[in-house]
């Protein structure tokens, strides 16, 4: 029987719905529009659809959005500039520096230069450090989606094995320290996890793979995840967004691994989605956090 199909465009969708919802309540209570900063530098291709998609997806929930184009030879300086003038700027309340910067920039100085209330990205040392402890204040989006559409389908994860393939600070990483804890905020079922992290210098991948329940892959290689490293049943959640020629494709071998897993996720319309959901909702929580400090 093939893996059953995880729609992360429908999940996406009602996370969208509610988030509009809790938008319409806030404001019809007092509260400010949430508004989202893009900072997009340099006109790398696939940026520009994801930040378009981001504004777009903002005006839908009843958010407001700015987006910040500089040039590609934008200095460092300039940019922690910016940043520090949205830090400042009391109607900006979640700031997203769309990666990769272009070669040159300092990424690690700047992304430090978001204030952590306006960090809707979790990247600040603060917000990882409070994730770590399990007091988290945003939840990473990338992460956060691959929880939720778990969830969502009513796949618990408490007790179980989940291997993440990949040890990047934007999904691998932040998603074990998230599995790990006792609860995130959506019921103890959907965390407790033994976690086992694997990356490019793991030995006997496919022996650690194939004793996964919930095996989850983000490392931006096509096709690396083959039939043989699945046990058969397994929830596969693939992160990769690939282009391949003319074709978006993820990190595992869909055809091969269709036939194995238990539940799969397609690319694209699997887990992209949802990152830009749970975006929406860490701006809408921003503007909150923001409003009781005001
Ligand atoms: N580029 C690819 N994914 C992401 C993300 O989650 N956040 C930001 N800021 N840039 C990205």
């Amino acid at each position: 029987m093939p893996a059953m199909l995880l729609d992360g465009k429908k999940t996406a969708s009602e996370i969208r719905a509610e988030v509009a919802s809790e938008v319409e309540q806030w404001k019809k209570q007092g509260g400010k529009t949430p508004k989202l900063a893009a900072v997009l530098v340099g006109d790398d291709p696939a940026s520009q659809v994801y930040v378009r998609n981001k504004e777009r997806a903002c005006a839908q929930v009843g958010m407001a959005s700015e987006l910040f184009r500089l040039p590609v030879a934008t200095s460092t300086e300039a940019l922690l500039e910016l940043l520090e003038q949205l830090n400042n700027d009391p109607y900006v309340h979640g700031i997203l520096v769309q990666l990769p910067l272009p070669y040159g920039l300092d990424t690690q100085r700047i992304l430090d230069a978001v204030a952590p209330n306006k960090d809707v990205d979790a990247f600040a040392p603060e917000n990882v450090g409070l994730l770590v402890q399990g007091r988290p204040r945003f939840l990473p989006c990338t992460p956060h989606g691959v929880v939720q559409i778990l969830a969502r389908y009513g796949i618990v994860l408490e007790g179980k094995h989940v291997v993440v393939l990949g040890r990047s600070d934007i999904v691998g990483k932040p998603l074990a320290n998230m599995l790990v804890q006792k609860d995130i905020g959506l019921g103890p079922q959907y965390a407790n996890a033994s976690v086992t992290i694997c990356h490019s210098k793991s030995q006997n991948l496919a022996a650690i793979t194939r004793t996964a329940d919930v095996l989850v892959a983000a490392v931006g290689k096509p096709g690396l995840v083959s039939a043989d490293m699945v046990r058969p049943g397994a929830v596969v959640i693939d992160v990769g967004i690939n282009r391949v020629g003319e074709k978006l494709v993820g990190d595992v071998d869909f055809d091969e691994v269709s036939s194995v897993a238990g539940h799969l996720t397609p690319v694209p319309g699997g887990v992209g989605p949802l990152t830009i959901a749970m975006l929406l909702r860490n701006t809408l929580l921003a503007c909150q956090i923001q409003a009781l400090v005001d």
